[in-house]
């Protein structure tokens, strides 16, 4: 899986990904957004790309605002080539802290994130307004000396099976 950073071109892919992904959003503010960061994953031989990364870049923190893969392509390494990549910037960047929150039922989601070294911190109630549904906050926090993963704990238990 090759991961780039968003160009022009695949504007209209990323807008079908998010669509077909059932993800809000708004392509046009986040380009604008200097502290946005867009990546595209693009299967090898694969000329489109198949998934996409948007990453906050806020002082010495990573805010994932969300990662998603066109439902045809699912489990192929998509998201985790985007993560990499997200963790090797975050590093570059000297980020110390990796954030987002993920529906308390995603469990793609969340198995995908707690692969990539996230823990569980907390809960936020009713977080989605569509729903009602509870927001997990999870973390990755990174050594500020070498940007690698530092271990970390789940403080909220969660069965995933
Ligand atoms: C979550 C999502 C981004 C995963 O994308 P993906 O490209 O299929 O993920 P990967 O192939 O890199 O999966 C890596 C690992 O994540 C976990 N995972 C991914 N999808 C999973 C699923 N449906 N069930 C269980 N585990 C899953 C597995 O551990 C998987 O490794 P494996 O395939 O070797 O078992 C994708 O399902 C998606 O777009 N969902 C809708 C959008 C969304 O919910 N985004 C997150 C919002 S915060």
């Amino acid at each position: 899986m090759r991961v780039a950073s968003l160009r022009p071109e695949h504007h209209d892919c990323v807008r079908q990904i998010a669509k077909a992904a059932e993800q809000d959003l708004d392509l046009d503010a986040e380009v604008r957004r200097p502290w946005a960061r867009l990546h595209v994953a693009v299967e090898p031989g694969g000329g489109v790309p198949v998934a996409f990364s948007l990453i906050w870049a806020v002082a010495d923190e990573f805010h994932v605002i969300n990662v998603a893969t066109h439902p045809a392509h699912r489990r192929k390494g998509a998201a985790s080539a985007l993560l990499a990549q997200l963790l090797a910037d975050a590093k570059a960047h000297t980020a110390r802290l990796v954030l987002l929150e993920v529906r308390r039922t995603n469990r793609a989601a969340i198995k995908l994130y707690r692969r990539h070294g996230f823990s569980i911190i907390g809960v936020r109630r009713g977080y989605y307004a569509d729903t009602g549904e509870d927001a997990l906050e999870m973390l990755l926090a990174l050594d500020p000396e070498t940007g690698q993963p530092l271990p970390g704990q789940d403080e909220v238990a969660l069965e995933l099976g």
